[in-house]
Order: structure tokens, then C-alpha cells, then sequence
């Protein structure tokens, strides 16, 4: 199946017992034993629920791995990623990840030993030279968030196969849609499912997907153990949300395309982070790796603009946190998703205070368009 089918008849495909087209919510803790000894198959749910299950199912066809798991969030599930490490690991980490990853790794698996290391991952050079004796894992984001960094996906995940270490990539930005980290080398995959996945702005989720019957046992044990489980509602939801990724990709990529070009030439703007421009450094290996550019865009608003005054004066983008909704968002990386980042590392990697991202949603183009072009014009300063 392709994957537009594979997305609406992928894992479980409707309820076997009924004909039902879609797979019943089973909202229960547990289930009867019919004898001693005896289950059919489920014996409490935070070990295993029918539809998180059919979840878990859909998300390792759709990125062809071994196994999927369905986590409470996105950081539930980088949480339980992380705890396959064991005191004395390091984790080298792209230099731009999301903040809850850096905050995770610096305030709570620091505490227990496991260490980090942030490496610009687009630069092969710098990746081989940051493998020591304790690196386990290669953790990567591409297009890292919020700046756009592509990193070259096989051939990280060769460097880490010729040190016998694992790669994972946390696939948020991009789906298996568009690009699908496994067939690439990569050995786990980590999606926040609150973003594109779910596609609503209506769960908080997580998925992750293995490549190894050895991870995904590895994977089941510390999701039974320390139980950041889905819901069997919000499992439901996301598997309502990923039967129309097709198209909502599709929409997403062809409206972000027309507004990084519009962007790029208003005279009020810096620069702006886009992998779909030509002159992108990772433009080859993002068209290598991936069937498009997604939906994210930042860029950096020029001094004599006031990015407060552009955010204030959008009227359909929405102001908040959060990308990767049918909704257009705007987000201020320096003191939203990326806080958590200290000031001095933010600035170093460019996540200065006047950089803006934007998730575009698939409204029509041109009242996005409008609603951006007259938030920039009410952001001269002293107007
Ligand atoms: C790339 C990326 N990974 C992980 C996360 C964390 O996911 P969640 O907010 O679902 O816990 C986010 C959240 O913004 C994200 O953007």
C-alpha cells in the first residue's frame, strides 16, 4: 500500500468484531480473566489497550519500523527513549532541538548520571569527532527546531552503526509522510503526535517507533514501568488526526513555500530559515532525505521593527505555542519553546530575541499573506 492508503487502512484497520469502520474507543483500566491463568491477550491497560495498540500498529507501518508506542506526550516519549541509557552514557544532541529535549537531558537524566553533548549534527566532521568511548546515541532533529538545520540522516546513522551506537531522530517537523528516518539507518524514532500527527490542536501525545525486536521489548518494559501511556481517547484521536496527514502535508508544504518566498523579500526582514530556498546549505540533502519542506518557517525581524508589535497585530495566525495544527501559529522561540535553553546558548546558536517561527496552518494563502504582510507593517518601532 502507498501511503496515503497506508494511512487510513494502515495497523488495525476498523473493528474486526462489529465491521465498525474505526476502532472503538476501549475505555477500561482492565479486563476479565475468564479462568486462572487464562487473559485474551489484554490484562490492564497500562500495559497494553486495544486502541492504543491499533495506534501503535498504524505509526510502525507508516514509518516501516519494528514496533510503535504510544506516550502521553512527546516528552513522555523522549523520556522514555532516554531511560534505555544507563549512568555514564552520552547522548550527542543536534545544537538547535527542541528546549524540553535540552531541558530533559540538562535537569533530569543529568542528575542521574547520563551526560550530553551538543554537536552541530549538520556537520558530518563535528560528528565524528565528538564520538568518545561514552556516546550510546546520536539524537537528532532535521529540520532541527526552530532554525531550519538539516542534518544528512544516512549518513549520521552510519557513523553511529560503525561505532555500534544508536541513532534516533525526532521526526516531528517532517512525518513519515514526508521523510521516514528507519529506511534512512535510523534506529528509533521519536514524534511530539500533539503536532502534525494529530493535526487538530486537540491532544497532547507522543509516539515512538523501533527498528529492533530487541528495542521494542527493551521499549515495552520501560513504558509498562514507568507508565506514561496514551489514553485510549487521545489514541483514538490521533488516529482520526493521521488519516488526513496526506493532504494537510500537502497543503502545508504548498502555502509555507509561497510565504518563505513572500517573506524573504520584505524589506523588514533579517534573514529567514526556510529548506526549501535553493541557496539553503542543506537544501540537497533535505531534497535526498525528504519529499518536501514542511510547514515551519523563522525568521529574524530587522532592528527598527518591534517583533512584540508583529505578533500583537496578527489577526488570523494565532499567537501561541504549539506548530503543526490545520491553524496557522506564531511563536517567539527565545522566550516560548526554546526558555528553557540558556540565554548564552540560545544566542550562540541564533535563537536571538528577535527570531520569529511560524507553523502554517492550510487557511487560504492569501488571508495569510494579508494578516502577515499588515503585521509587519504595524511593527515599525515609534509608529
Ligand atoms: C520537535 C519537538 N519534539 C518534541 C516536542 C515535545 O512534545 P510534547 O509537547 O508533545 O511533549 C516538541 C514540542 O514542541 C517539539 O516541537
Amino acid at each position: 500500500m502507498k501511503i496515503e492508503s497506508l494511512l487510513i487502512h494502515g495497523g488495525i484497520d476498523g473493528d474486526e468484531k462489529t465491521g465498525a469502520v474505526n476502532i472503538p474507543i476501549y475505555q477500561t483500566s482492565t479486563y476479565k480473566q475468564p479462568k486462572f491463568g487464562v487473559n485474551k491477550g489484554y490484562e490492564y491497560s497500562r500495559t497494553g489497550n486495544p486502541t492504543r495498540e491499533a495506534l501503535e500498529k498504524l505509526v510502525s507501518d507508516l514509518e516501516e519500523g519494528y514496533a510503535g508506542f504510544g506516550f502521553a506526550s512527546g516528552m513522555a516519549a523522549t523520556t522514555a527513549v532516554l531511560s534505555l541509557f544507563k549512568c555514564g552514557d552520552k547522548i550527542v544532541i543536534s545544537n538547535n532541538v527542541y528546549g524540553g529535549t535540552f531541558r530533559v537531558l540538562d535537569k533530569v537524566f543529568n542528575h542521574f548520571g547520563i551526560e550530553y553533548k551538543i554537536v552541530d549534527t549538520s556537520n558530518l566532521e563535528e560528528v565524528k569527532n565528538s564520538m568518545d568511548e561514552a556516546v550510546r546515541a546520536i539524537f537528532i532533529e532535521s529540520p532541527t527546531n526552530p532554525l531550519m538545520d538539516i542534518t544528512d540522516i544516512e549518513e549520521v546513522s552510519n557513523i553511529a552503526k560503525a561505532k555500534g551506537i544508536y541513532t534516533i531522530v525526532d521526526n516531528t517537523f517532517m512525518t513519515p509522510y514526508l521523510q521516514k528516518p528507519i529506511k534512512l539507518g535510523a534506529d528509533i524514532v521519536i514524534h511530539s503526535a500533539t503536532k502534525y500527527l494529530g493535526g487538530h490542536s486537540d491532544t497532547v501525545s507522543g509516539v515512538v517507533v523501533v527498528n529492533s525486536e530487541d528495542l521494542a521489548e527493551r521499549l515495552h518494559f520501560i513504558q509498562n514501568s514507568t507508565g506514561g501511556v496514551l489514553s485510549p481517547f487521545d489514541s483514538f484521536m490521533l488516529i482520526k488526526g493521521i488519516k488526513t496527514l496526506a493532504i494537510r502535508m500537502d497543503r502545508h508544504n504548498e502555502n509555507t513555500k509561497v510565504i518563505a518566498e513572500f517573506l524573504r523579500n520584505r524589506k523588514e526582514i533579517e534573514k529567514v530559515y526556510y529548506p526549501g530556498f535553493e541557496d539553503h546549505p542543506g537544501y540537497e540533502i533535505q531534497n535526498k532525505q525528504a519529499k518536501g519542506y514542511g510547514g515551519i518557517i523563522s525568521f529574524v525581524i530587522k532592528k527598527g521593527y518591534d517583533y512584540k508589535k508583529f505578533f500583537n497585530n496578527l489577526e488570523i495566525i494565532t499567537f501561541g505555542e504549539s506548530l503543526g495544527g490545520v491553524e496557522s501559529l506564531a511563536c517567539h522561540p527565545a522566550s516560548m519553546t526554546h526558555a528553557s535553553i540558556p540565554s548564552e546558548i540560545r544566542e550562540k546558536v541564533g535563537i536571538v530575541d528577535n527570531l520569529i517561527r511560524l507553523s502554517i496552518g492550510i487557511e487560504n494563502i492569501e488571508d495569510l499573506i494579508e494578516d502577515i504582510k499588515n503585521a509587519l507593517e504595524e511593527s515599525k518601532e515609534n509608529d
